[in-house]
């Protein structure tokens, strides 16, 4: 069967999930989703082989997987489960049946314009004005030389065969894959680009990592000022993928939200300092030692916490949803802020459908904790409002349902193995 047969197959899957039981025991976190996907495009950046390590199995992965292929790339899995990624890519579309499931896929247009010289990717679906936009991308672009036009629903640049040059850019707004895609097209620039105001997010890092390992002059990531002297190529190597902070913070939720006790193995408490500190206000007892968090839950109230989200290292928006199940059963009142992503309190219908007290006022959500929520049938809107709503259906007592999961399997890898290993009950069924 085909990629896109198999995913027509799995978009009508759903999770059957028994809930009133503390989760208990150890998981193991994988690979970041939001690591890996930059660096797999990063690839594109030279023409020898490329050996990457904890890349999570993820709906996402595969579709970058997807594209490199269509571009020119060889990915093969080897005997450790690394992926190996070799050859040089030659094809400088990035199709909309692709590039429409993942909207992180606009980050391939900084490399293969920095490699090829030209590229022609989709607008991913719906965002070009509206709610993401990508602006921040093509401004940054076209600072470093590159044509660009907007034609027929494709981004389409073009060097005219120079190297794209160096610049100083200023990022309106802080956007994640914006710098991303900025960082990996000035590996290869002629001069020195400086990107001020970064996102500063550990996967930035992450990503600046392997670009050196690649060869790359990069220095400040981290901070909100990246420098990156441009080099001519950029050679092979072996890289492996930082742990994913987003998914180590949904157990952790997950299991303070069931009273329970878990430990979140292969990751570093760094990476999501805001996120303990908010699992500590709620009252969760957090051990923390070298490569490993453990939260214990078992007969503590939780307390409620306000939220405010904001780019890293202030609260992630991708952990918003999560918490906002721990506020609705906690003992009190709070709010929840998003300020990142406008429309992102669609789970909120849903847990008030579970027996949730939320009112959302503008971008602030009032939450009222309840005992307990309801079991119900559930729709799952986004990726991390469907950890959400997973998380509400191991707290809720009875069978919930949560509807269009395909959400998730985009961006956690084995999510029912692992929680059934956390003794939750939780069943895929087949659409
Ligand atoms: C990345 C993450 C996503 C996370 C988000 C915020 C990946 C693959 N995805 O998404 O999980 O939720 O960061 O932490 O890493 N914006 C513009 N113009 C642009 C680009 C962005 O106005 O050209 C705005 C967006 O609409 C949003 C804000 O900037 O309001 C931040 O978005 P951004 O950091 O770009 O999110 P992503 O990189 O898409």
């Amino acid at each position: 069967m085909s990629f896109l047969h198999n995913l027509m197959g799995i978009l009508v899957d759903k999770f059957q999930i028994v809930g009133g039981k503390a989760l208990d025991g150890e998981v193991v976190i994988s690979g970041a989703k939001n690591a890996a996907l930059p660096i797999l495009l990063g690839t594109m950046l030279t023409k020898e082989k490329i050996v990457l390590k904890n890349v999570p199995d993820l709906r996402d992965v595969k579709t970058c997987i997807e594209l490199l292929k269509i571009l020119g790339k060889e990915c093969s899995y080897d005997e450790n489960g690394s992926l190996v990624i070799e050859g040089k890519i030659h094809n400088k579309v990035a199709p909309y049946e692709l590039v429409k499931t993942m909207r992180a896929s606009i980050m391939a247009l900084g490399p293969l314009t920095a490699f090829l010289g030209e590229a022609e990717v989709s607008l991913p679906g719906g965002c070009a004005i509206g709610a993401r936009p990508v602006d921040l991308h093509v401004k940054g672009l076209v600072a470093m030389g590159a044509n660009i036009t907007l034609d027929e629903g494709y981004i389409r640049s073009s060097t005219n065969n120079q190297r794209l040059k160096g610049a100083t850019f200023v990022m309106d707004k802080v956007s994640v894959t914006g710098t991303e895609n900025l960082m990996m097209a000035a590996t290869l620039a002629s001069g020195t680009t400086i990107i001020e105001n970064a996102a500063r997010e550990p996967e930035i890092v992450d990503l600046a990592n392997f670009l050196r390992m690649m060869g790359a002059d990069i220095k400040g990531d981290g901070s909100t000022t990246i420098t990156i002297n441009g080099v001519q190529e950029l050679k092979g190597g072996e890289h492996s993928i930082v742990a994913d902070r987003i998914e180590a913070g949904t157990y952790l939720v997950a299991a303070a939200a069931t009273h329970g006790r878990v430990t979140c193995k292969n990751v570093n408490s760094s990476l999501l300092e805001t996120v303990l500190l908010k699992l500590k206000e709620a009252n969760a007892l957090i051990t923390i030692e070298e490569n490993s968090i453990t939260l214990d839950m078992r007969g503590r109230d939780i307390l409620p916490v306000d939220i405010t989200t904001a780019p890293h290292p202030a609260f992630p928006t991708d952990m918003q949803a999560q918490f906002m199940v721990l506020n609705a059963i906690a003992k009190g009142t709070s709010t929840i802020t998003e300020t990142i992503f406008e429309n992102r309190f669609m789970h909120v219908a849903e847990l008030i459908r579970m027996g949730a007290d939320l009112k959302i006022k503008g971008n602030t959500v009032m939450c009222t904790g309840v005992e307990s929520l309801n079991a119900a049938q559930v729709m799952a809107t986004d990726l991390r409002a469907s950890a959400c709503l997973v998380i509400a259906g191991l707290v809720a007592h009875g069978t919930t349902i949560v509807d269009r999961i395909y959400h998730m399997d985009r961006g956690y890898e084995h999510i029912e193995n692992k929680i059934r290993q956390l003794g939750g009950t939780i069943e895929r069924i087949k659409g």
